[in-house]
């Protein structure tokens, strides 16, 4: 599949809202994604391109050494064919290019898909935040990547 990677566009943030609502059940509000572009001097925002449609979107905030995934999905129609995995190595060796030496994340403890995709690229379980999520309660894992120098294109 050829997917194109590229930062995200104002023109982009009807679409990534669409995909964040369909993904998530407290989706961010679409003006989240316009503050990340326009105003938030450490967000980093990606899309996936595929067939001409933004098949992924990854918001990835840039703090000092530290590359936090602040939110990533992609779209049902395009997942399990590696977009996710491309969009996430694209924007953590962007964000090594800037300085970041480790990355870091949260993730819901019953996302099973998700802790896949981060153990696969070697993230570790770093911790937990107990019921943190407010619509159901569930539990925060936090995971972290130690060393990206490791981190390879898929
Ligand atoms: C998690 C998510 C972003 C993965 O995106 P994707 O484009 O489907 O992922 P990829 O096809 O690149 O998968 C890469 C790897 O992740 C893991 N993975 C992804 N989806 C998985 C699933 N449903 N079950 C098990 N493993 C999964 C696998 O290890 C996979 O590698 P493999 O295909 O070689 O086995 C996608 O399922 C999604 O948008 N989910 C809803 C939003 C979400 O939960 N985001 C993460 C919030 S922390």
């Amino acid at each position: 599949m050829n997917v194109a990677i590229r930062r995200m566009t104002l023109e982009d943030v009807p679409t990534v809202h669409e995909i964040d609502t369909i993904s998530f059940s407290l989706p961010w509000a679409e003006r989240s994604f316009r503050f990340e572009l326009t105003e938030n001097p450490v967000s980093r925002s990606w899309v996936a391109e595929s067939g001409g449609r933004i098949a992924a979107m990854l918001v990835l905030w840039l703090i000092i050494d530290e590359a936090h995934i602040a939110t990533i999905a992609t779209h049902p129609d395009f997942r399990r064919q590696g977009i996710g995995e491309q969009l996430m190595i694209a924007a953590l060796l962007s964000a090594r290019a800037e300085g970041a030496a480790h990355a870091f994340l949260e993730v819901r403890a019953g996302n099973a898909g998700a802790l896949s995709l981060y153990k696969k690229y070697g993230f570790v379980v770093a911790g937990g935040r107990p019921r943190y999520y407010k619509d159901n309660n569930e539990d925060a894992i936090l995971m972290n990547l130690d060393d990206l120098n490791g981190l390879e294109a898929s």
